[in-house]
């Protein structure tokens, strides 16, 4: 007799408890996971009981998430452009079940005409290589249930001058994840598109003009509102623990790309 096909949802492992959102036994690694969008996953995933390992460069707020957020999380310093540095991050997380990269990679702003080839390709480098490198790296040990979830933006589809290597990067990593996605089945690849988030990325803009062009926004988007970074995490655990979903791309932008 021909046997009944398993369902994505009975390929269960590691193990979870009856919630559909319980991430409860796994181990997350999440790569930028101390500051905004990555530190939401980051205390989201420690709450439905999963093992959290958290990566960014200062050591300083690492240890701040770690004391705020209390249980189920640890983490290390690591420079992610650094492929020493990740490498060793992934020696300390050991093999994970999920990972998700929310690394906000600082990048001037370039005019292609006006600009040297080698400062894009380290541009590049930071937004696209650095990315492979991780996931080359955690790979080996993500199970069949496993997930990879990359953030991207808007810029994905809407550009902005002098950002032309944000909006190609993120182009070319949705291309890539639905590659991996065939590629290294049934590992799951997908991403998260947010539009305007109101995190510490923005701190880079002075104080009032940064309220300007908040408030700007808000009043241009039909949401009214800037968004909050638990409202894409809760995105990010959803790819990490739906077992149908690969190669999607989730956003939540606030009705942006309709105006
Ligand atoms: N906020 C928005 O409006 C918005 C909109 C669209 C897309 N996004 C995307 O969402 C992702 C998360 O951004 P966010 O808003 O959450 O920013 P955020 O609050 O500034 O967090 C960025 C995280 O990345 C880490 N990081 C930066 N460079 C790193 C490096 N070289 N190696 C390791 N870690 C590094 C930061 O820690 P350290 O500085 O200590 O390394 C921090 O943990 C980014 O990819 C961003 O482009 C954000």
């Amino acid at each position: 007799m021909a046997r009944r096909p398993v369902t994505a949802g009975e390929r269960k492992s590691p193990p979870t408890d009856d919630h559909p959102f319980s991430l409860h036994g796994a181990s997350v690694a999440v790569l930028g996971g101390s500051s905004g969008i990555g530190r939401c996953v980051a205390e989201q995933a420690a709450r439905l009981g999963a093992r959290v390992f958290i990566g960014a460069r200062s050591a300083k707020k690492i240890d701040c998430a770690i004391s705020e957020i209390g249980q189920n999380i640890n983490g290390q310093s690591v420079d992610v452009a650094d492929a020493a540095s990740l490498r060793r991050f992934f020696e300390f997380t050991g093999p994970v079940d999920h990972l998700c990269w929310s690394v906000a990679a600082k990048t001037d702003h370039r005019r292609i005409a006006d600009d040297d080839l080698s400062a894009l390709k380290t541009d590049w480098d930071k937004l696209f290589w650095a990315l492979v490198e991780a996931v080359q790296l955690a790979l080996p040990g993500i199970g069949a249930t496993g997930s990879v979830t990359a953030v991207t933006g808007s810029l994905r589809l809407r550009p902005v001058a002098g950002k032309s290597m944000l909006t190609a990067s993120q182009q070319a990593i949705e291309g890539l994840f639905r590659a991996l996605a065939v590629e290294h089945a049934p590992v799951r690849f997908n991403i998260v598109a947010p539009g305007v988030i109101d995190t510490a990325l923005w701190t880079q803009m002075e104080k009032n003009e940064r309220a300007a062009f908040f408030r700007r926004h808000a009043e241009k988007i039909p949401a009214k509102a800037i968004g909050a970074p638990q409202s894409i995490s809760s995105l990010i655990i959803s790819a990490m623990v739906n077992p149908f979903m690969t190669g999607s791309v989730l956003t939540a932008d606030g009705g942006e790309a309709l105006v």
